[in-house]
C-alpha cells in the first residue's frame, strides 16, 4: 500500500492537487468543512494526509495539526510544501508516518477534529474500517468532530462516461462485491472498497460516533481522471463548478464521486 502511493507521490500534486478538477473538488471540501466547524480551532489529527494540502489549510485556519499517512514519500512532499510556505518548523503541521490500521498505536489523543480527505479510508476493508472507527472515537473527546471524504459506491458521472466509451463492464464497477483494483496511474492499481454513505456510516460510527451530515463532493464536477478532457475546456468546467455550488442538493450525495460525512463523538 505504502509503495503504491510512494510511487505516485512526486507527481500527485501535478495530476490532482493542482489540477483544475482537483482544485475545484477540494474547494467544495473546504467549503463544507468551514460550514461545519465555523470559527472553532483546536487539535486536529489528519489521516491519510498525502502531500499535506489540507494540513497546511487547517493550519492557516488556526488548527494545530498532526498529519499522518502510510506513505513516507507523500509526507516528504508535504514537508517540502510546509518549508516552502514559510511556516516556522516549530509550528504545526507535524507529519508522521502512520497507517490507518495502526491508529490505536498513536500515543496522542484528545483531538478536537479527526479529518480524512479524498478516499484514504477507501483503502480499508469493512473490518479494518470498523477498527479505525473505534480508534478514531478513542482519540476524540465528547462532542469532537470526525470529517471524512469517501469515494461513493455509485457515481452517475462515471457510469455515463463508461457508457459513452462503450465500456459496459465498468459502468457499475464500484458496486462490485469486495475490493476492486482501482488505477492510481497508468501502471499502478490499488485495492479499493467503495462505500455508500449508509454503509460507511454504519461501519465507521459503531457505538461512539453519531452521523451529523452528509454532503456531495463531485456531483456535477467530474471525477479527477477526466482532467485531461476538462483541462482544455475551462468554460465547461467553470459551469459545472457553478452547478456544484448552486444546484446540488445534499440528498444527491450517494450519486456523487465522493461524499463528505460528518460525525461527532457521543
Ligand atoms: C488519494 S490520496 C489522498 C491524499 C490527501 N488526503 C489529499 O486530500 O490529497 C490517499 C492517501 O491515503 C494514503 N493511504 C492509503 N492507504 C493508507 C493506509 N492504510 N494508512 C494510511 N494512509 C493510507 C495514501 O498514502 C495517500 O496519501
Amino acid at each position: 500500500m505504502a509503495r503504491e502511493f510512494d510511487d505516485v507521490a512526486v507527481y500527485y500534486d501535478n495530476t490532482f492537487t493542482h489540477a483544475a478538477t482537483g482544485k475545484r473538488l477540494r474547494e467544495r471540501v473546504w467549503h463544507f468543512t468551514t460550514k461545519i466547524l465555523g470559527q472553532q480551532t483546536g487539535k486536529a489529527l489528519e489521516l491519510n494526509a498525502g502531500t499535506g494540502e489540507d494540513a497546511l489549510w487547517l493550519t492557516q485556519q488556526g488548527w494545530q495539526v498532526l498529519a499522518t499517512d502510510i506513505s513516507r514519500e507523500m509526507l516528504l512532499v508535504a514537508q517540502q510544501k510546509k518549508a516552502a510556505a514559510g511556516i516556522p518548523p516549530e509550528n504545526s503541521p507535524f507529519f508522521q508516518t502512520l497507517a490507518l490500521e495502526e491508529l490505536d498505536k498513536l500515543n496522542e489523543s484528545n483531538f478536537d477534529l479527526v479529518f480524512s480527505n479524498f478516499g484514504g479510508l477507501n483503502c480499508l476493508n469493512p473490518e479494518a474500517l470498523q477498527q479505525a472507527g473505534a480508534a478514531i472515537a478513542q482519540k476524540l473527546p465528547s462532542g469532537g468532530h470526525c470529517i471524512a471524504v469517501v469515494m461513493s459506491r455509485f457515481c452517475w458521472w462515471e457510469s455515463l462516461y463508461f457508457l459513452i466509451k462503450g465500456k459496459f463492464a465498468a459502468i457499475l464497477r464500484r458496486r462490485a462485491k469486495g475490493a476492486i483494483q482501482a488505477p492510481l496511474d497508468t501502471q499502478t492499481t490499488i485495492s479499493t472498497w467503495y462505500y455508500s454513505p449508509q454503509t460507511f456510516s454504519k461501519v465507521l460510527a459503531g457505538e461512539q460516533l453519531v452521523q451529523r451530515a452528509c454532503r456531495p463532493i463531485g456531483f456535477w464536477l467530474p471525477p479527477s481522471y477526466l482532467e485531461p478532457f476538462f483541462a482544455s475546456r475551462p468554460k465547461a468546467l467553470a459551469m459545472l463548478h457553478w452547478l456544484e455550488k448552486h444546484l446540488t442538493p445534499n440528498w444527491v450525495a450517494p450519486g456523487a464521486d465522493h461524499f463528505l460525512i460528518h460525525f461527532t463523538k457521543k
